[in-house]
Formats: C-alpha cells, sequence, structure tokens
C-alpha cells in the first residue's frame, strides 16, 4: 500500500462520507503549488473555492500570524483587545460603510445577515411580529445550516433536513419581474450571490444586479450581497457587486477574510442596520479573535494595494481569452469573470478532474458537468498558461 492509498483509507473509513475529494493527500503548500505525501506537486486551480485568494502560506499573512501568535490569541468578545477596533474599522473602510459583525465561518455571517433583516424589518421598518420575508434565488448556496438550506434548491443540499425554516421566497436568479412580483411590504432583505458560485460560476445578465438595487429601495428592503466567495478580488474588484456599480446595503463576507489561514467572516452595514443588535442580542465565542483580526488587518492592508485586484482582471482576461478558444465539441460554454470561470462541458465533469490531477493540475467540479477554476490570485501567467495546455490534454481524454 502506498502512503496515499494508507492515508486515504483512514479517512475513507473514520469520516463521514460527506466529500468526495479527489484521491491526493496533501502535505505541503507554497504559493499556488500543493505536494503530496508521495513529493508529486500539483498546481492548485481552485484555492480551497476561493479561501485561498492570497496563495498557500502567503508570506505576509504568515508573518502577521506569527506576530500575534507570540501575542494573545482568544480572550472572547468579554474583553475588547487592541486588534479588535482596528479591524472592525479598517474593514468598515474598505466596504465604505459603518459597521462589522465579526463571525467565523461563512454560513454563519450569512446567518447573522438573515437574522440582522428580520431584526431590522420588525424594528426599523415596522414589520408586524413574526411576518418578514427575504427573498433568495433558485441554484443559490450560502452555506450549510438549517435555515439555510431551507432555502436551498439542490436537493443533495435541502433534502431529508426538514422542517425547514420558513419566511423564505426563492424566484429565478436573474429574472428581475419574478423578484418584483414576490416582494410586498413584508420584504426586509433581497439575499444574492452577485456571481453564483457553488451552481457553476453564474454570471446574471448584464443589469440585474442594478434591477436588484432599484427593487430593494423601492420597496425599502435591504440587499445583501453574499460575497463570501465572490469578494476579495477573485472577479477583478474588491467586490462582484463592483461590475454594475451597485452597492448594497449587507455586505457578507468570509473565505479570503481568513488568509487562507482560519475561519473569519463579517457582516458589513451602516449603522442604521447593524445598529439593532444591544448587548446579548447576537454573538460568537470566537468571532473577533485577536489571531483572526490580525490576519484580516493583512488581508485588508494587502487589498488596499489593489494588486490583487489587477492581477486578477489582467490574467482572468488571458484565462477567458483562452478559454474561449476551446473546440465546442470539448466545451459547452465558459462562464465567470477575472481569475474565475465555470468551464460547461458536454458530458460528466469529474472524470476531466481526475484526469487533469494525472497531469499535476488540482481542479474540481462543481455539479454533474461544470469544471470550476479558481486559481490563487498570485499565479504567474506561464503557470496559469501551463495549467490550461493541461485543461486542453485532458479534455480531449
Ligand atoms: C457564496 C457562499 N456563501 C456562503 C458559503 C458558506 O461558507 P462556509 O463554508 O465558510 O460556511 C459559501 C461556501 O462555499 C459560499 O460560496
Amino acid at each position: 500500500m502506498t502512503p496515499t492509498d494508507q492515508l486515504r483509507a483512514m479517512s475513507e473509513e473514520h469520516s463521514a462520507h460527506n466529500y468526495h475529494p479527489l484521491p491526493i493527500v496533501v502535505a505541503e503548500a507554497d504559493g499556488v503549488w500543493l505536494t503530496d505525501v508521495e513529493g508529486r506537486r500539483y498546481l492548485d486551480m481552485l484555492a480551497a473555492y476561493s479561501a485561498v485568494n492570497f496563495g498557500h502560506r502567503n508570506p505576509r499573512l504568515t508573518a502577521a500570524v506569527k506576530r500575534q501568535l507570540d501575542r494573545v490569541t482568544l480572550v472572547s468578545r468579554a474583553f475588547d483587545h487592541d486588534q479588535f477596533g482596528p479591524f472592525v474599522s479598517e474593514l468598515a473602510e474598505l466596504c465604505g460603510k459603518d459597521m462589522v459583525l465579526p463571525m467565523n465561518s461563512g454560513a454563519e455571517a450569512v446567518e447573522t445577515a438573515l437574522k440582522t433583516a428580520r431584526k431590522w424589518g420588525y424594528e426599523v421598518k415596522g414589520v408586524p411580529a413574526g411576518q418578514a420575508n427575504i427573498i433568495t434565488f433558485e441554484g443559490n448556496f450560502h452555506g450549510r445550516t438549517t435555515t439555510i438550506i431551507s432555502f436551498s434548491t439542490d436537493p443533495d443540499a435541502h433534502d431529508s433536513y426538514g422542517p425547514y425554516t420558513p419566511g423564505f421566497r426563492t424566484v429565478p436568479y436573474g429574472d428581475a419581474e419574478a423578484l418584483k412580483a414576490a416582494m410586498d411590504d413584508a420584504t426586509v432583505g433581497v439575499l444574492i450571490e452577485p456571481i453564483q458560485g457553488e451552481a457553476g460560476v453564474n454570471v446574471p445578465p448584464s443589469g440585474f444586479l442594478r434591477a436588484v438595487r432599484e427593487l430593494c429601495t423601492a420597496r425599502g428592503a435591504l440587499m445583501i450581497a453574499d460575497e463570501i466567495q465572490s469578494g476579495l478580488g477573485r472577479t477583478g474588484t474588491t467586490f462582484a457587486v463592483e461590475h454594475e456599480g451597485v452597492v448594497p446595503d449587507i455586505y457578507i463576507l468570509g473565505k479570503a477574510l481568513g488568509g487562507g489561514i482560519m475561519p473569519v467572516s463579517a457582516v458589513v452595514a451602516d449603522r442604521d442596520v447593524l445598529g439593532v443588535f444591544k448587548p446579548g442580542q447576537h454573538g460568537s465565542t470566537f468571532g473577533g479573535n485577536p489571531l483572526a483580526c490580525a490576519i484580516g488587518r493583512e488581508v485588508i492592508a494587502m487589498l488596499k494595494t489593489g494588486e490583487f485586484q489587477e492581477r486578477s482582471r489582467t490574467l482572468g482576461a488571458h484565462l477567458h481569452e483562452r478559454l474561449g478558444h476551446l473546440p465546442g465539441d470539448l466545451v459547452r460554454e465558459v462562464r465567470g469573470r477575472g481569475l474565475w470561470a465555470g468551464v460547461e462541458l458536454h458530458g460528466r465533469a469529474r472524470p476531466v478532474s481526475e484526469r487533469l490531477m494525472g497531469l499535476g493540475v488540482l481542479a474540481k467540479e462543481t455539479h454533474e458537468t461544470t469544471l470550476r477554476l479558481a486559481p490563487p490570485l498570485v499565479i504567474e501567467q506561464d503557470d496559469l498558461d501551463w495549467a490550461l495546455d493541461q485543461l486542453e490534454i485532458a479534455l480531449k481524454g
């Protein structure tokens, strides 16, 4: 038995089978490269679903971690610490908002945004108690909690977990008329991914995000942008909503905010929205801890240089130009923005990701027929070109 087989057998035997990983066991990582337990190197074209936007073990981020590890790592929110104030003020400034509510995982931040919208709806908008509704979109992916999967339209994510949380209405993604028809006086929020990641890197029709913004303003509902996967440089701008010049009422951030090191998430909004929380009404033991804040501050400082957004823009243009030249008999459609692409195939994507792995490139299918490409934003053009050469070989079977 190889070391890979031995380790995979252990996880197969003792881990719940809620994932279907590629048959690789990673031992080390550096920048865009992963090395497995047998010394083989692979180019990472997934970047942990955009959590590793800045590359594996980015030296600026590991240095920030090491500095903070030698000072203080956790005090809970019972006490303030010297990274907290700077983190929330720097993140609020990056988003152009007043306030931040830090959490840990993405799903927790989405839950926080949903609670914010409901509380705001009852206490500020004046919706009668228990009547608030929130609109979501078909194909959405916002995490795995019981409430979030209550409005998932993916049977794998949704089925067999009832009874479900009420208060959500779901309309087709990209259909402004359907959204308008679903909204009423009790609508407190519209929860949207500016680009749907898990659904297959679905970019909405041009003008749709602006239409959502206008409808939310007209109906007095909060536009809640889940930028957990699309935000922080992935699409060539800090936030994907910027492509349509839209400013949501609430940003939900996660993944890359933790620098690929630990879970760090946040809800960011103005005072009239996040100001609804009083002591004891929401919280998290680990949310806003000193280590998380130190990492988050370094991430924000890196984003403020604009370097990563620029790389995603220019290399993303190159990525899409090359993907656009793939022959139609191999590829049905390519979607995406910046260094983010959903490559829609004629058949199953899993065998292609397995062949790619054999060629030294790691990418993952999403649903049956889409291959998702999202390399760390630090990738060099030579490496990107090499990965795309391997993709052409893998597609030809
Ligand atoms: C848009 C979006 N929202 C929320 C989540 C959930 O984040 P987490 O897995 O950290 O809970 C994800 C994860 O893929 C996501 O893509």
